[in-house]
Parts: structure tokens; C-alpha cells; sequence
């Protein structure tokens, strides 16, 4: 299935991506102006240029941490069980924490993480994803901050791939079986 032939479609442009960030991190700054510092996580793999691009908006004091968890494998399909791969190095207890996720899809993803790091018991806890995908919801959940709202396609590039493949595309394209 991995191995179908496919192209891929120009749907967000480099340039669109980077200006949306400037946005985004003054609206975040703003939110959470005067903490000591923000925990920013990034969600592996997917959300990894998305982070880097943020952080460097950021005009905040901040940790940057990681946390990987599964829940596609390598197929298009959400297995709707979340898995912990690689917990937190930092603790989060008391801190105020940024999650950053590349794409709010079913939204199990996320929901599941929020739930299992408030046990951790943050100060504040926000979150913000890249792409959202609201048509596609199975679970009530919507990021505090959203890039760019999308139709039901598949989508790679700036960090997300498909079966391990063209996340280091500049911009997001939505992948076309030929
Ligand atoms: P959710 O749990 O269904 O919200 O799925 C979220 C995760 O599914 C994201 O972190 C992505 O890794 C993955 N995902 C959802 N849609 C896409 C897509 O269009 N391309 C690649 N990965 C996707
Ligand atoms: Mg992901």
C-alpha cells in the first residue's frame, strides 16, 4: 500500500507557514507573558520543524522538551490508542507547558496527551497544532492555537510524512495517488 505511486500538491506555501508563525507566537507571548519560563513540547516526530520555527518567534524565556508518542504506524489510518514512546526528560510540575502537535486529525491524539500530562499537574497548560483537520473529529477537542484549518486530505512536508517519507519537504502538500 506504501508502495502506490504518488504526487504530491502545493497546498501551504513556505512563505504562508513562516508568516502564520510570526502570528502565532505574538498571540502565544501575549498569553503567557511574564512566566519564569515555557516548557514547549513537541509532539515526535511530526511536529519537529514546526517547533523549530515557533520557538525561534518565541520572545519568551523557554525549555524546549520532547515527547513521542504512537498512534498511525505507517499507514493513513489513526489507531485511536495512544502510546507513550519517549516520556518528558524535564519535569512539568508547577510549569507552565506549550504542547505542540503538527496535526489535530480524530483528535484522540491529543486529547489523550493533555489528559495524561495534567496528571503531572502543570500551572498552565496550552496547546497549539500546525494543521487541523476539524471534519475528521471523533473526540471533543480543539487546540487553544491552530495554523491553518484543512479539508479531509492526506497531507506531508514541514515535518509530517507518509510512511516515514517527505517530511523534509519545505512546504505542505497533499499527497495524490497517480
Ligand atoms: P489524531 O489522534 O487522529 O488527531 O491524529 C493525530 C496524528 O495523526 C498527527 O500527529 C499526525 O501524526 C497524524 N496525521 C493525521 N493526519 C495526517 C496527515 O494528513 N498526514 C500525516 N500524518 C497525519
Ligand atoms: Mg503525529
Amino acid at each position: 500500500m506504501t508502495d502506490r505511486p504518488y504526487v504530491i500538491d502545493q497546498m501551504i506555501s513556505a512563505k504562508a507557514i513562516a508568516a502564520r508563525i510570526e502570528g502565532l507566537a505574538a498571540e502565544i507571548a501575549a498569553w503567557f507573558a511574564g512566566t519564569d519560563k515555557l516548557v514547549v513540547v513537541g509532539l515526535l516526530r511530526g511536529s519537529f520543524v514546526f517547533i523549530a520555527d515557533l520557538v525561534r518567534e518565541l520572545d519568551l524565556p523557554v525549555e524546549v522538551d520532547f515527547l513521542e508518542v504512537s498512534s498511525y504506524g505507517d499507514g493513513m489510518v489513526s489507531s485511536r490508542e495512544v502510546r507513550i514512546l519517549k516520556d518528558l526528560r524535564g519535569q512539568i510540575e508547577g510549569r507552565d507547558v506549550l504542547v505542540v502537535e503538527d496535526i489535530v486529525d480524530t483528535g484522540h491524539t491529543l486529547a489523550q496527551v493533555t489528559k495524561f500530562l495534567a496528571t503531572r499537574k502543570p500551572a498552565r497548560m496550552r496547546t497549539i497544532a500546525l494543521l487541523d483537520k476539524p471534519s475528521r473529529r471523533e473526540v471533543d477537542f480543539r487546540a487553544d492555537w491552530i495554523g491553518f484549518s484543512i479539508p479531509d486530505e492526506f497531507v506531508v512536508g514541514y515535518g509530517i510524512d507518509y510512511a516515514q517519507r517527505n517530511r523534509n519537504l519545505p512546504h505542505i502538500g497533499k499527497v495524490r495517488f497517480v
